[in-house]
């Protein structure tokens, strides 16, 4: 995926931009470049390949300028070269972009009539001919609206002009764009990760919106020209990211954060305006994917097996799970039609990062979903998809769980749409459904009382079952190693449908047995399952969603409903009880909450 950087400062701008691209690495990218005003002049240096030889030519003339903008790229249209590499640029305009003009084509040969020559492939390029052309006979916002007007797609764009030698134009539609507040300076950038290095306050553009960014001022217009005003917003600072403000644990605000944390991670990756998401970097073709496998460990390991359900229900991918430490020691069929994904909140996980590191000694194809962007198993993965959750500092997984479903589902939905495996209709459907998925998440939130009631059946209990088919099994998993690494309570998560081939010997009178069973394909079956172990003198606390039908079943000791939403989505919510239970459970035992006993946050060691 490209990445934009803008700066606009009382001081030589050049090196800032640089390393500001270098927080874009993780993005993927095959060429960079950068663009500054010094006197009167536009000043383009750009290259094929990394950021690091960007550097060495940018050094090399001592490039000035106290406005500029910069850019890695992916290539979309036109080969990876210099040529096509952004800025591209004309005598007065310089332009970087993120997304695809639809209806380049079209501009461009209505550009080359009016003798315009174009020098690259890309559709970036009409971009600036087009400003060029209006900035003839209109103001500056006039130009960039008319331009606006023009252009059909997505973007992302960053502009220069030689007669404007103190500004820098930001425009959205589709792909994010933020702008940062500095002192005697402001910023334009893909996303926070490129901004963070330079400032704590940040305002996004929202579909439609451009800006005019001086070093002192910052005006927002909307579609029409309008102005507006843009909330600024505090980045979680690292301070605060390691401060647990006015919460007891770092777990209890993860636990709280996710609503946000899901708001923010569907932001990065839904484009609202054209109901599309915003992966436009896939490198690999239709036909050279037949089959994926998930690797990871620990609840990324549970939010792989989550997956499997919805790459089968939503793609013809054949589609497999493995946990890392066994996958770097199995006697593996690589595959080079398999895309090999591998899920880590830290990104430093010794067994996954060895998983990761033996498929691409066997040059396989790989991709990899994190929470930290600068960690190992991002730097090695041919693709990086973050899952914007912030820092996770409590050693058991809870937003970035959330995250990496949410990107899991995401990458699902987009592939299946690739492949054509999944329709428009669905695809649009299922898209609109995640914009709501925030919300859901947050009323969620409140079952807080009616679990703090029943967890002293559970901190009192000699072990526990949680059971669940189809995707509430791993969900049933994890609420199973939620409560054994915070309250040390042996807890067992199973196929319902398993229960009779060995574990219904567990049960005797009074266990607590979790059953989660959202009204889904599987739920009469599992409903089934539950009166087995009822009768057999279980206390249940079923989780299922709220509905006006009757459960046909006496002697349910507790009951948490979550809210109704597409099937696929019941994950998201029967998870965040489950989190809550081991939670207080861990506090009714007094044990360490943020760091339990025996753990690390990265298990960095076989
Ligand atoms: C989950 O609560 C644990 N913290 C653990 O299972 C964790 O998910 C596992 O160690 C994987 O860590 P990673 O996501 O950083 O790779």
């Amino acid at each position: 995926m490209c990445g934009i950087i803008g700066i606009t400062s009382t001081k030589q701008v050049s090196s800032t931009i640089i390393n500001s691209l270098k927080k874009l690495e993780y993005r993927g990218y095959d060429s960079a470049g950068i663009a500054t005003l010094y006197d009167g002049f536009i000043n383009e240096v750009k290259c094929e390949g990394r950021v690091d030889s960007l550097e060495k030519n940018v050094s090399k003339i001592n490039l000035l300028g106290n406005v500029g903008i910069g850019h890695v790229r992916w290539a979309t249209h036109g080969k990876p070269n210099t040529v096509n590499a952004h800025p591209h640029s004309s005598e007065t305009v310089s332009v970087v972009h993120n997304g695809i003009i639809e209806n380049s084509t079209i501009l461009k040969k209505f550009l080359v009539e009016k003798g315009y020559k174009f020098k690259s492939q890309t559709d970036t390029e009409v971009i600036v001919h087009l400003v060029t052309d209006y900035l003839k006979d209109n103001n500056l916002k006039d130009s960039i609206l008319k331009m606006l007007k023009k252009l059909q797609g997505s973007f992302a764009l960053g502009i220069i002009f030689k007669d404007q030698p103190d500004l820098i134009v930001g425009a959205r539609r589709g792909s994010p764009l933020a702008v940062g507040y500095g002192p005697n300076e402001n910023y334009l950038g893909s996303d926070s990760y490129a901004l963070k290095s330079m400032t704590n306050k940040i305002s996004y553009l929202d579909d439609g919106d451009f800006c005019i960014i001086k070093k002192d001022q910052v005006d927002f217009f909307d579609s029409k020209g309008n102005k507006i005003n843009k909330k600024v917003l505090k980045l979680s600072s690292n301070e605060q990211n390691y401060e647990k403000g006015d919460y007891k644990h770092f777990m209890a605000k993860e636990i709280e954060e996710q609503p946000t944390t899901i708001k923010n991670c569907v932001n990065e990756y839904i484009d609202k305006i054209n109901n599309e998401i915003n992966i436009l970097n896939f490198p690999w073709k239709k036909n050279e994917i037949s089959s994926i496998k998930l690797i990871a460990c620990g609840t990324a390991y549970h939010s792989c097996l989550i997956a499997k359900y919805w790459f089968e229900q939503l793609t013809l991918l054949d589609v497999e799970v493995d946990i890392a430490s066994e996958f770097r020691y199995r006697r593996n069929r690589f595959k080079t039609d398999c895309l090999y994904i591998f899920v880590s909140q830290s990104g430093e996980t010794a067994d996954t990062y060895a998983a990761l590191d033996l498929c691409n000694k066997h040059k396989m194809k790989t991709c990899s979903i994190v929470n930290v962007v600068e960690s190992s198993i991002a730097r090695d993965s041919k693709l990086v998809f973050p899952i914007h959750c912030g820092p996770e500092i409590g050693v058991a997984s809870t937003k970035a769980f959330l995250g990496q479903m949410l990107v899991l589902y995401i990458l699902c939905l987009k592939i299946g749409y690739l492949r054509k495996d999944l329709d428009k209709k669905k695809y649009n459907l299922k898209i609109k459904s995640l914009l709501s998925l925030s919300k859901l998440v947050s009323n969620s939130l409140s079952t807080e009382n009616q679990i703090q009631s029943i967890c002293n059946s559970f901190t009192k209990a000699k072990g526990a079952m949680f059971l669940g088919r189809g995707y509430s099994f791993p969900i049933a998993l994890e609420g199973a190693l939620k409560l054994k690494e915070l309250a040390y309570i042996h807890a067992e998560g199973y196929p319902a449908g398993e229960m009779k081939h060995g574990p219904l010997a567990l049960i005797e009178d009074g266990m607590p047995v979790v059953v989660i069973a959202p009204r889904d394909e599987y739920y009469k079956k599992t409903i089934s399952n539950m009166q087995e172990v009822i009768a057999r003198g279980a206390k249940v606390l079923l989780i299922t969603n709220k509905s006006d039908e009757e459960i046909y079943s006496e002697n349910i000791w507790e009951k948490i409903e979550i809210e109704n939403t597409e099937e696929d989505l019941f994950p998201f919510l029967t998870t965040i009880p489950l989190q809550k239970l081991a939670y207080y459970s861990a506090l009714k035992k007094g044990y360490d909450i943020d760091k339990p006993r025996n753990l690390a946050k990265s298990v960095t060691v076989e």
